[in-house]
């Protein structure tokens, strides 16, 4: 997997006028490779991040992911496309509250057609293993702590294998020790997987485990020490 995102604009209109949020990024990663995203507030970095993941369009520019241009693809196929290719994480988990642990990480599996079932049940079962949730498959979201609902997500991410991670703020909403667990926990299952992982966030600590660090200004992406 490659990401080359080249020339990036993106702009909103709005009554005061053009809002010119992102101003020309430029990112390129390789599998395996990952960076923590940090900027002030509103300088652009979900913006950079929602557009990377295909849930935005850019102004200009361009998104390469693995040689293919996913604008250029019609909306079923960008569907299936970010299905299979990217993973999410937010900063509020986004767990379905009536679904269980298991369920929920099983969610991106129902709309992806030619799954083994069984196999797939026992992928989820194995990655909420990894994860630390083996014995609350049956619980629902409102039975655990934030950093477990956290860790579902997580999981829920990843459980088709996307080549591309990209998370907004994962560890915002958890105190300091659980989000340093839960930033272990990204970072093992990024080098276990080889994914290309994006982490946006405002806390030092997390970027600091990251050995490439980039930030947002002006519009623009900046490598940081
Ligand atoms: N749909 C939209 N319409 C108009 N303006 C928008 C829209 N989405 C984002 N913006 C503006 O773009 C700017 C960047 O927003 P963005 O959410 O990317 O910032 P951010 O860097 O993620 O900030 P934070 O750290 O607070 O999450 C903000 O000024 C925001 O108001
Ligand atoms: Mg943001």
């Amino acid at each position: 997997m490659s990401l080359v995102v080249d020339q990036l604009t993106r702009s909103f209109p709005t009554r005061g006028g053009t809002l010119n949020v992102l101003r020309g990024v430029a990112l390129s990663m390789n599998a395996g490779e990952s960076v923590a995203v940090m900027g002030p507030s509103g300088s652009g970095k979900s913006t950079l991040l929602q557009i990377i993941g295909t849930l935005d369009q850019p102004t200009s520019g361009t998104v390469t992911l693995d040689g293919v241009n996913p604008f250029q693809l019609r909306e079923t196929e960008l569907a299936a496309f970010r299905n299979r290719k990217i993973g999410f994480v937010f900063q509020d988990h986004h767990l379905l509250p009536q679904c269980t642990v298991l369920e929920n990480v099983l969610v991106p599996t129902l709309v992806t057609a030619g799954l083994d079932r069984a196999e797939t049940e026992q992928a989820a079962k194995k990655l909420l293993e990894q994860v630390g949730l083996a014995n609350r498959l049956d619980h629902r979201p409102a039975e655990l702590s934030g950093g477990e609902r956290q860790r579902v997500a997580i999981a829920r991410a990843l459980i088709l294998k996307p080549p591309l991670l990209l998370a907004d703020e994962p560890t915002g909403n958890l105190d300091r020790k659980t989000a340093r667990d839960v930033g272990e926990l990204l970072m093992a299952l990024h080098h276990a997987m080889k994914t290309i992982l994006i982490v946006v966030t405002h806390s030092a600590d997390l970027a600091a485990t990251f050995p490439k660090r980039a930030e947002m200004n002006d519009g623009l992406l900046e490598w940081i020490s």
